[in-house]
C-alpha cells in the first residue's frame, strides 16, 4: 500500500472506531520497525518525525524509507510531521510527500499562534493534506527541547482557535507530559469539555506512560490520535546499551540493529493493540 493521506486515515479510524497511534521515528531502523509493528498488529497508524529530528534525517529520505517500509502493508499508514516548528519545515515535508502535518506554535501568544498555524493550514490544504495544531503547552522533554512549565488548554479559547486556524486536528494539554512519565494525571473532565466545543477530533501528545484505562476513557471524548516517542526510543537505545554493558568490545552493529528493529516493532505492536483493545 502507498502512504495514506491523513484525511483518509482519520476517516478510516472514525469509521472503524480506532484510535490512531503516531509513533516517532528517528532513522531508518525506527521507521521500518514502526511499520512492521503496525503491520503485525494489522492496525492503522502514523509514522511521524519531529521538526527537531529533521536535522538528522532529511524529509525526502524519511519519506522514501517510509514509502518502502509500508509497501507490503494492508492497513492504512500515514507519514506525519510532528511538532512542525516552522513554515519552512512544513513546506519541506509536504513537498517531500508527507501525508499529514502538525504545526506547533503553542509557544507563541494566542493571535500569533493562530496566524502561523493558519498559514501552514492554507499551504497544506492546497495539497489536500490535514493539519494538526496545538493550544496549550505540555511539560516535559520532547526530543531535546525541555519545557518546565505546563499550560493547560483553555476551553474558552478552543472555538475561536479551531475556527480561525482552520485546523483538522487539535492537540491538547490536559495533564499529559512529554517523556517517560508514569501515570500522568490526565484531566478527563477538561478533555470532555474541550471535545464538546471543538469541531475537530483531539490529539494527545506524551502517550508514553498513560494507562490504557485513561486512553479508553479519552476515546469517549474525541481522542483520535495519540503520540508515542519515548517508549520506542527506550527500546532502541536499550538494545545497544544492554549489549555494551554485557561486552564493552561489542561491535556487531548489524545484528544489534536487527534486534533493535524487532524490539521497537514489538513495542509499537503492543501499544497499538493496547489502545484499541476497547
Ligand atoms: O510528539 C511526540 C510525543 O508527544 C511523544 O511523547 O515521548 O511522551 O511518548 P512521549
Ligand atoms: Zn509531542
Amino acid at each position: 500500500m502507498k502512504l495514506v493521506n491523513g484525511f483518509d486515515l482519520v476517516a478510516y479510524a472514525k469509521k472503524n472506531g480506532y484510535v490512531l497511534p503516531a509513533f516517532n521515528t528517528t532513522n531508518l531502523e525506527m521507521t521500518y520497525a514502526i511499520a512492521n509493528g503496525l503491520m503485525e498488529a494489522n492496525l492503522p497508524g502514523y509514522i511521524q518525525i519531529s521538526s527537531n529530528n529533521l536535522r538528522l534525517s532529511n524529509p525526502y529520505v524519511i519519506a522514501m524509507i517510509a514509502k518502502d517500509a509500508v509497501k507490503k502493508s494492508e492497513i492504512p499508514i500515514g507519514l506525519h510531521l510532528d511538532h512542525g516548528k516552522s513554515f519552512e519545515d512544513v513546506k519541506a515535508c509536504v513537498d517531500a510527500g508527507f501525508t499529514s502535518i502538525m504545526i506547533d506554535m503553542s509557544h507563541l501568544p494566542f493571535e500569533e499562534n493562530i496566524r502561523e498555524s493558519k498559514r501552514a493550514a492554507e499551504y497544506c490544504h492546497f495539497y489536500g493534506i490535514p493539519v494538526e495544531v496545538e493550544l496549550g503547552a505540555l511539560r516535559g522533554k520532547e526530543e531535546d527541547i525541555v519545557n518546565e512549565g505546563e499550560c493547560k488548554t483553555d476551553p474558552d479559547m478552543v472555538a475561536e482557535y479551531v475556527s480561525k486556524t482552520e485546523c483538522d486536528l487539535l492537540a491538547v494539554s490536559v495533564g499529559n507530559v512529554h517523556g517517560l512519565c508514569l501515570n500522568p494525571q490526565i484531566d478527563i473532565p477538561l478533555l470532555e469539555k474541550i471535545n464538546q466545543i471543538s469541531k475537530v477530533p483531539l490529539v494527545l501528545h506524551g502517550g508514553s506512560g498513560i494507562s490504557k484505562e485513561i486512553i479508553w476513557e479519552a476515546k469517549k471524548h474525541g481522542l483520535i490520535k495519540i503520540n508515542y516517542g519515548s517508549d520506542l526510543r527506550k527500546e532502541f537505545i536499550g538494545t545497544f546499551g544492554e549489549a555494551y554493558e554485557t561486552n564493552h568490545n561489542e561491535h556487531d552493529v548489524i545484528h544489534l540493529s536487527i534486534d533493535a528493529v524487532n524490539h521497537v516493532a514489538n513495542k509499537a505492536k503492543e501499544l497499538v493493540m493496547m489502545i484499541n483493545e476497547h
